[in-house]
């Protein structure tokens, strides 16, 4: 795993500086071994715990599919957004969070100057060619005190970030494989989003990402 380091400000998809307090960009964090061997871990998962599309309060479907890892799991339906300890179909535990990828959320946390960082949930978004996340803040979690750790596979994606206010300003900027991101501080509740995928940029050859471009893993600590 790659030493972090600090943001590419200056790249041709950097962002321009400076980049708000409490929001940490790793940029080729993973490098292209780790990048498979998390989706080894990503294949796993969803034979455990498939994907599926969950539905939004009014009922209408999300646009990304989804699953987790850990024993909590983020998930949607008519009752509303929250941590669920089951997968919704399966009605299985989720299957735990991989090693691996709980050693990238310390390593990456360290890094911020957080200690003890133990995630209990991980999103797994799944992106199809159209696949876009509207904005939004995470705000279902318990403890705003513990960063949100996000570790992109797959094809690029424009992400958008605002600010604590949804009608603040946004940046946008390329998020790539093996970049990771961190939401922590000041920035835990910043909005934010991804406007579109790059589907032609995925240079990773996994089963784990047919029929996905893109894979976005972010870990949590919901409770
Ligand atoms: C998220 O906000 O849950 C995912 C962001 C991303 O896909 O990069
Ligand atoms: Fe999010």
């Amino acid at each position: 795993m790659a030493r972090p380091h600090h943001p590419d400000l200056f790249g041709p998809d950097a962002p321009a500086p400076p980049l708000p307090n409490g929001f940490g960009l790793w940029r080729g964090a993973l490098d292209r071994l780790d990048q498979l061997a998390l989706l080894d871990d990503i294949r796993e998962i969803l034979t455990l715990a498939p994907a599926y599309r969950p539905t939004m309060r009014n009922g209408t479907a999300m646009v990304n599919h989804l699953t987790n890892c850990g024993p909590l799991g983020w998930t949607s339906d008519r009752q509303g957004y929250r941590y669920v300890d089951r997968h919704p179909l399966t009605d299985r535990p989720w299957p735990a969070i991989p090693r691996r990828l709980l050693a990238v959320a310390d390593t990456f946390t360290r890094a911020l100057g957080v200690v003890g960082y133990e995630p209990d949930a991980c999103l797994v978004n799944l992106y199809a060619a159209d696949g876009r996340l509207s904005l939004h803040q995470d705000y279902d979690e318990v403890d705003f005190k513990w960063p949100i750790v996000s570790v992109s596979l797959g094809a690029s994606c424009r992400f958008v970030l605002g600010g604590l206010s949804r009608k603040d300003p946004t940046m946008r900027f390329d998020l790539h494989s093996g970049d990771v991101v961190c939401l922590h501080g000041e920035s835990r509740k910043r909005f934010h989003g991804v406007a579109k995928v790059d589907a032609g940029t995925n240079a990773l050859s996994h089963p784990a990402l047919d029929p996905w471009v893109r894979i976005n893993l972010t870990l949590r600590r919901a409770r």
